[in-house]
């Protein structure tokens, strides 16, 4: 049989939202970040070549059960209801949840403000999931969440007065904050969250290379290049 002209090569398939600055995001072609440095790494080291499938967020955790890619790398926080469905790694970076608002907004200091606002996230992501968790019962009001496919549309949304609040992980929203006029990362705490890679539930040996090698990036010193290199810090 011919299997075309390039040899066969053993490919690992990384699933990711490239919507989410520094960790994973398109420059011209290409998808770049943090995540998919890691991504790299861990293929190389497994002596495999990398392949990227980009999707929509809140399908990843479905891809990685079916077995369309072999692990998820998406700043993807570690979840009571998400470990039902894949099996996470050991953290690889400890985030929050920030809020973002208008410059001039001194209204929103705190997650409670949100209440009756109409509120940016994304599809899926643990920010919406909080949100949109906000009963009348336990918290006075309800709050209008308003999903969009990337953090990025939210902000922009917010930023033409459409919206009156973004909630998002701390990391991204800088990022993104910074390419929009007239809007600020509101200091309060927040929700703390962890991210760590996803495997098809049961697939304990790709599991454990991955943690091995999570290890060893972090003992060698390429891990803190990488967050010199993303996080300039
Ligand atoms: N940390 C959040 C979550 O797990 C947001 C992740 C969004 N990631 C992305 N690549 N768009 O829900």
């Amino acid at each position: 049989t011919f299997t075309g002209c390039s040899k066969s090569e053993d490919v690992i398939v990384m699933g990711t939202n490239a919507t989410f600055p520094p960790f994973e995001e398109i420059q011209g072609n290409e998808i770049v970040g943090f995540d998919v440095d890691i991504s790299k790494i861990i293929a190389e080291k497994l002596g495999k070549t990398l392949k990227v499938e980009d999707m929509e967020f809140n399908q990843l955790l479905g891809a990685v059960a079916s077995g369309k890619v072999d692990f998820v790398a998406a700043g993807m926080t570690v979840d009571e209801e998400r470990a039902k469905q894949v099996d996470f790694s050991d953290n690889y970076f400890a985030s929050k949840q920030v809020i973002i608002v208008k410059e001039d907004n001194d209204n929103i200091v705190e997650a409670e403000d949100l209440v009756d606002k109409k509120v940016g996230v994304q599809l899926g992501t643990t920010g919406d999931i909080f949100v949109s968790g906000y009963t009348s019962e336990e918290n006075g009001g309800t709050i209008e969440v308003i999903q969009f496919d990337k953090g990025a549309l939210a902000v922009a949304e917010l930023s033409l007065g459409k919206i009156d609040a973004v909630v998002l992980d701390e990391e991204p929203a800088k990022k993104i904050v910074a390419n929009y006029e007239g809007v600020k990362i509101i200091e309060a705490p927040f929700i703390n969250e962890n991210y760590a890679l996803a495997v098809k539930k049961g697939n304990t040996e790709l599991l454990e290379d991955i943690n091995e090698i999570l290890a060893e990036i972090q003992a060698d010193g390429t891990y803190d290049a990488l967050c010199e290199k993303y996080f300039g810090k």
